[in-house]
């Protein structure tokens, strides 16, 4: 969808986006297709990643103020939510797509991980998924009927060695967003996971052998790679009152690669490869 039309999907909706870092970033595209569908938010990112200015320029076409935070600090994800009252009252939406791990950044392998790391990995890449719910309930900032949609990867569920223990922080993700969804489905409130295909973007672009696992997932899905703008469109129906009913779910945005087994186009590809050995 372009970037002018919308659907007023989310006219009156308020929210928090978490995890803009550049034009890339599936969280800006997010942020960019709610402002079309109507909605007022805040942006938030830790203080080094706003070091970069480049947000600047989102908050400024989607008049949005940006609040730093660091969400391995509590007194942060605290401080935050305060500030988004403030600003904002309560809100409808909340977007975490945060995620970071040294080991896969320093290249350690699986089986010789530096668990300090890990730590953080788990930290910042799932257990700041509770850390955020809680203090949104405990701030009173998130209204009845919110949705919260965490962007996880299939990682979660099958084995992609190059992705080390963000398979295990995704994994653990998602298992917090079914929980923390259960206990706040009393108030209307639903918690979801969107677990996109491999997009390119700074965090993707991180991990060794990306382009390889990109190719793979786009040449397996019958209809493709979504993009992260096609990502923000998905996201947009899930921030939307259509979507009331739907929580406690990891829901595929990867073009059909999950149920897929292999596509004509990579088993010609495989009998050229292989053939001879046939
Ligand atoms: N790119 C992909 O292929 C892909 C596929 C599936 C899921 N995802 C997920 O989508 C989400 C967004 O990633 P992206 O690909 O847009 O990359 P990105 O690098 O643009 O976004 C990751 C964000 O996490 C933020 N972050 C890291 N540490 C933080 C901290 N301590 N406190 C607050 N924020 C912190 C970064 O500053 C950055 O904005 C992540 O959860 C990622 O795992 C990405």
């Amino acid at each position: 969808m372009s970037q002018e039309k919308g659907y007023g999907l989310l006219k009156g909706k308020k929210g928090i986006i978490f995890g803009a870092l550049d034009e890339r970033s599936i969280a800006w595209r997010i942020a960019l297709a709610c402002k079309r569908e109507g909605a007022d938010f805040v942006l938030s990112n830790a203080p080094v990643a706003l070091r970069l200015g480049t947000l600047d320029a989102l908050s400024e076409e989607t008049n949005a103020k940006i609040i730093p935070c660091d969400v391995s600090s509590e007194e942060d994800v605290e401080k935050l939510m305060k500030e988004t009252k403030k600003e904002l009252g309560g809100v409808d939406f909340i977007l975490h797509a945060i995620g970071m791990s040294p080991n896969v950044r320093k290249k350690k392998e699986y089986r010789d991980l530096n668990y300090q790391w890990l730590n953080q990995t788990l930290d910042i890449s799932a257990i700041s998924l509770h850390k955020v719910l809680n203090y949104a309930e405990k701030t009173d900032v998130i209204n009845d009927g919110a949705s919260v949609i965490a962007l996880s990867y299939i990682g979660a569920q099958r084995i992609f060695s190059k992705y080390s223990d963000m398979n295990d922080a995704k994994a653990l993700l998602e298992s917090i967003a079914r929980n923390y969804g259960s206990r706040l489905a009393d108030r209307g409130i639903r918690v979801n996971t969107v677990s996109q295909a491999p997009t390119k973007t700074s965090a993707g672009s991180g991990i060794k052998g990306f382009d390889s696992m990109y190719t793979f997932a786009d040449k397996i899905a019958p209809l493709g790679n979504p993009t992260a703008d096609e990502c923000a469109d998905y996201c947009v129906t899930l921030f939307s009152d259509l979507t009331r009913k739907v929580t406690m779910q990891n829901l595929y945005h990867d073009g059909g690669f999950v149920t897929s087994g292999i596509s004509e186009e990579m088993i010609d590809g495989l009998v050229k490869l292989y053939a001879d050995e046939e």
